[in-house]
């Protein structure tokens, strides 16, 4: 099991990572920092675990990730910004994986609207934001980070659309290292979020973006169609052209790449 003094132990942020819930196994991370209270989760708490029984994705999803090979962790946060802002934090969130993975594995990899982390096309990486009232009226934020790290295998049916830092670099990655820096450029990337206009942040994801002025596949509910992908608005919605050239912008959903 990760141990709380391996990720506080040369961690270089103010806040972030400094409270620490480490478990072997828990339902959710996501779960498990919702319902904590506020006076025990400062801003900047992380809850890490090596397995989850009821891990869950985007889209009423499962998330499924092998114990002990992955991170699996959610940050509680206490946005000082309003409601624009804080549904930019997934972009916050896979840029800071973006740049982590760079500095600690020396991959590129590429952003995936809303809030994939994808190398070489598969995923290695998803986020869900997920907000609760608590006991207080101070609104918790809860972050929640999948990344596929040392993986060796996946299912059949996940073969083609996912992989992993281990899988893509040839390499066994040190998961400490790794969560260490992503807590930094997170704490950066929330920084910049609050002191700077969100234009900021999105144009720094607009330069790791995959999906622009290609043919997508939207997905919305029970649809899907094809469209152009063309910008990412300020309120984090996609902008796409749909094939009878009118503008409209995308909200929830899944997109891909209409063809590969
Ligand atoms: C997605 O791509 O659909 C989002 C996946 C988010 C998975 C992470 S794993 C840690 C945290 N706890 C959860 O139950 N989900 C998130």
């Amino acid at each position: 099991m990760i141990e709380k003094s391996q990720i506080t132990n040369l961690l270089k942020t103010k806040i972030f990572g400094h409270t620490v819930f480490t478990f072997e196994s828990i339902t959710s991370t996501n779960t498990f920092a919702k319902q904590l209270q506020n006076n025990e989760a400062p801003h900047g708490t992380i809850v890490i675990t090596e397995e989850q029984t009821a891990g869950r994705g985007r889209l009423q999803r499962n998330w499924v990730s092998p114990a002990g090979q992955n991170l699996l962790f959610s940050i509680v946060l206490y946005p000082d910004f309003g409601m624009e802002k804080i549904s930019l934090l997934p972009f916050a969130g896979s840029l800071a994986v973006v740049d982590a993975i760079e500095t600690i594995t020396g991959l590129s990899s590429t952003c995936k609207w809303p809030n994939d982390v994808l190398i070489n096309g598969k995923k290695v990486c998803g986020m869900l934001l997920e907000s609760s009232l608590g006991n207080s009226i101070q609104e918790k934020i809860v972050l929640g980070i999948g990344l596929n790290v040392n993986q060796e295998e996946f299912s059949e049916e996940l073969r083609f659309k996912a992989s992993s830092l281990q899988i893509e670099s040839g390499m066994v990655i040190n998961r400490i290292t790794l969560l260490q820096k992503i807590l930094e450029e997170l704490e950066n990337r929330y920084e910049q979020l609050s002191y700077f206009p969100a234009q900021r942040l999105l144009n720094d994801w607009r330069m790791k973006a995959l999906l622009f002025g290609k043919k997508i596949t939207v997905l919305e509910s029970e649809f899907s169609f094809t469209a152009t992908a063309i910008d990412v608005a300020e309120d984090g919605s996609l902008i796409i052209e749909t094939d009878d050239g009118r503008k409209r912008n995308i909200f929830a959903g899944d997109v891909s790449l209409a063809y590969n």
